[in-house]
């Protein structure tokens, strides 16, 4: 079994994040999904709103512990003895985003990050589209857990 962290902001999360969540679940054993706190931003929800979303929905995949912080990912990762980060990776402009913090990582903690491309009937969804998409009126509950896709409309519609 090794440890691995999912980060990211999860501002909420999606079909496309819980996809990820599973696959890292199964390739790894035990998998931290951890909603990273971002001071300069108001998130739509709250860091304690994310994490209780988040573990709803992952509550019938083995393996999978929802966490947050705030600070650098790499001292997070030593405090909890894991050996890698998890990203998806929908497309190039996340390849070119992503890349920069991998080999920062790697440089000045030795962790390393393992890219699984994202299910291609969702590489289009982002947890940013869905909320402008929410608040003015359109439908992405096909692209959400459910009790996110309802949260989020309670939240923004
Ligand atoms: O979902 P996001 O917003 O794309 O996630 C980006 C995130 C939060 C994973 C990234 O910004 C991060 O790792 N932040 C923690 C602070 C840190 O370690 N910064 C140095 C990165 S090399």
């Amino acid at each position: 079994m090794t440890t691995v962290v999912c980060p990211g902001s999860f501002d909420p999360v999606t079909l496309g994040h819980l996809d990820i969540f599973r696959r890292a679940a199964d390739l790894f054993g035990d998998v931290i999904v951890c909603v990273v706190a971002n001071p300069n931003k108001q998130g739509t929800f709250t860091i304690d709103e994310r994490k209780e979303m988040i573990a709803a929905v992952c509550a019938d995949i083995p393996g999978i512990r929802v966490d947050s912080f705030y600070g650098l990912l790499v001292d997070y990762c030593r405090e909890q003895g894991a050996t890698a980060v998890i990203k998806g990776l929908r497309d190039s402009t996340d390849y070119d985003y992503e890349l920069p913090m991998a080999h920062m990582n790697r440089s000045i903690a030795e962790v390393d990050t393992v890219f699984l491309p994202t299910r291609s009937d969702l590489s289009f969804v982002s947890s940013s589209l869905c909320r402008e998409v929410t608040r003015l009126g359109g439908d992405v509950s096909h692209l959400l857990p459910d009790s996110v896709a309802t949260a989020l409309k309670a939240r923004l519609a």
